[in-house]
């Protein structure tokens, strides 16, 4: 039987929980396969560093360069994470011709043309459905699965740290720092937590499957991004009496075409990440804990659910294996570019700037409790042209100052961003307001 070798660049969480898997479930692979994956060799930083799962020292050095160069490796992983070491690894690999496969969202978020590029250029390729929801095959549904179709929306809980630690909070009552510690802990948040919380690590899975929905590369600094830090348990119980949950979502829909269209137009895309509430009774709802799920619509297939857990060691070990065998079947073929990384083809899309997008609105302020508040409120809505869909004023609330929730119908993002700042500026308003945006799936 063929055999292909591995050089392994990293084996902390995703590393380790790598080499576990192939020990567990290689002659498996090889029986499918008709090829042997053999480990050669795991670059490490620390080879005294604990590991999930335990690699023996005979596999392990410091020096990822005599991986990437051993000419009895085959096939690199990259699993180090970062853009800086990450991206001179995954460089110097393809440039000798070797596959890639990594598990590194922010390095493809920052230079993923480049490497796409050189991997072109030294006709090898560069795999990565580790990078995007853990152990769910994401990134060949859209690629392989979805072709023949056109994407129209996709939602996504991509953040198995984010989806922790909202589950926790709305479940237990828990403390937003006390779940992101046991995030950490369990090996799900990265290594600068601030990428899970504040949205950044959601920005960069979202903007890879964005790019593969609809054929040009989205750039991160086009997607609009909030985080979770000012979600507050009371937030959550509000949305819950009202019938909804809070979820931090990924969110990729086309806009409708103008009803003139001219030559020089493409698609328009919102591509954002926020929270949001969402219906308790839609199916993203009940995904919890670190469990990730994307909602995709295709104009062929209708609606399709992707379900799964998005982080830790295992399941994106199962990714990164997929990946690594495919990059054998294409050496055992000599097909190189079978699947080409990412192909543009819409090369006049462009990303909604979100100002412009419509979405309803979930609005909680905290106001003096005394007659012509509200009609101080409504006026400047109703200047505006942004209609209130309901108000509720919770009872139970003692002392002068009350919190007012208003659920706003559909309106643009600019226009309700500054009608907000107004009514922050109310003498009547006594605390920043707080808006959370509401998707209805529709
Ligand atoms: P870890 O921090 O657990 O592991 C990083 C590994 O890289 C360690 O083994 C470390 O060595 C090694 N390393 C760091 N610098 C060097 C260097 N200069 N040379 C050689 N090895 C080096 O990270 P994760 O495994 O969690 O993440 C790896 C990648 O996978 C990241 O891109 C991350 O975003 C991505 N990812 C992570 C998921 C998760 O659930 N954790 C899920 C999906 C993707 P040492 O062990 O000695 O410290
Ligand atoms: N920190 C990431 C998460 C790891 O929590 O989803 C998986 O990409």
């Amino acid at each position: 039987m063929q055999q292909v070798n591995l050089g392994m660049i990293g084996g902390g969480t995703v590393g380790s929980g790598v080499f576990h898997a192939l020990q567990m479930n290689g002659s498996l692979m090889a029986s499918r396969l008709g090829i042997r994956i053999h480990i050669a060799k795991v670059a490490v930083k620390a080879c005294d560093e604990p590991r999930p799962y335990e690699i023996p020292r005979s596999f392990l050095t410091l020096d990822w360069r005599s991986v990437v160069n051993d000419p009895n490796v085959h096939i690199v992983t990259e699993l180090v994470g970062g853009t800086t070491i990450a991206r001179t690894m995954v460089l110097a690999a393809l440039r000798l011709r070797k596959p890639v496969v990594t598990a590194n969202k922010a390095l493809l978020s920052a230079h993923g043309e480049e490497l796409f590029a050189a991997a072109k250029q030294h006709g090898t390729n560069l795999y990565y459905e580790a990078s995007v929801c853990g152990g769910i095959p994401i990134i060949k549904s859209l690629r392989e699965g979805f072709v023949g179709n056109r994407i129209r929306q996709l939602y996504g809980i991509v953040n198995g740290t984010c989806n922790y630690i909202l589950s926790r909070m709305k479940s237990e009552g828990a403390e937003f720092a006390d779940v992101l510690a046991e995030a950490q802990s369990q090996g799900y948040a990265e290594a600068d937590p601030s990428l899970d919380v504040d949205g950044w690590d959601s920005q960069h899975k979202i903007g890879i499957l964005a790019s593969l929905a609809h054929g040009f590369w989205v750039k991160p600094q086009d997607i609009y991004v909030e985080g979770i830090r000012h979600i507050t348990r009371a937030d959550m119980e509000f949305a819950g009496k009202l019938g909804y949950t809070i979820k931090l979502l990924g969110i990729v829909k086309k806009m409708a075409a103008p009803a003139k269209p001219r030559k020089t137009d493409g698609s328009r895309v919102q591509v954002s990440v926020y929270p949001a509430l969402i219906p308790s009774a839609h199916v993203l709802a009940s995904v919890s804990h670190v469990f990730n799920a994307v909602f995709v619509r295709g104009d062929v297939v209708g609606d399709t659910l992707f379900y799964g857990r998005g982080a830790g060691k295992d399941a994106t070990a199962s990714a990164v294996l997929s990946d690594v065998a495919d990059a054998a079947l294409d050496l055992k073929f000599g097909t190189h570019h079978r699947v080409p990384p990412f192909v543009p083809h819409e090369l006049k899309g462009s990303v909604l700037p979100i100002d412009e997008v419509s979405s309803r609105y979930y609005v909680r302020l905290s106001v003096v409790d005394r007659p012509g508040v509200m009609a101080k409120i409504a006026s400047i809505l109703g200047a505006a042209r942004i209609g209130i869909m309901s108000i509720i004023q919770p009872e139970g609330h003692e002392g002068e100052i009350v919190p007012l929730i208003l659920m706003i119908h559909d309106a643009p993002n600019g226009p309700m961003r500054k009608a907000l700042e107004k009514i922050a500026r109310l003498s009547v308003v006594k605390a920043p307001p707080v808006m959370i945006r509401v998707e209805t799936f529709e």
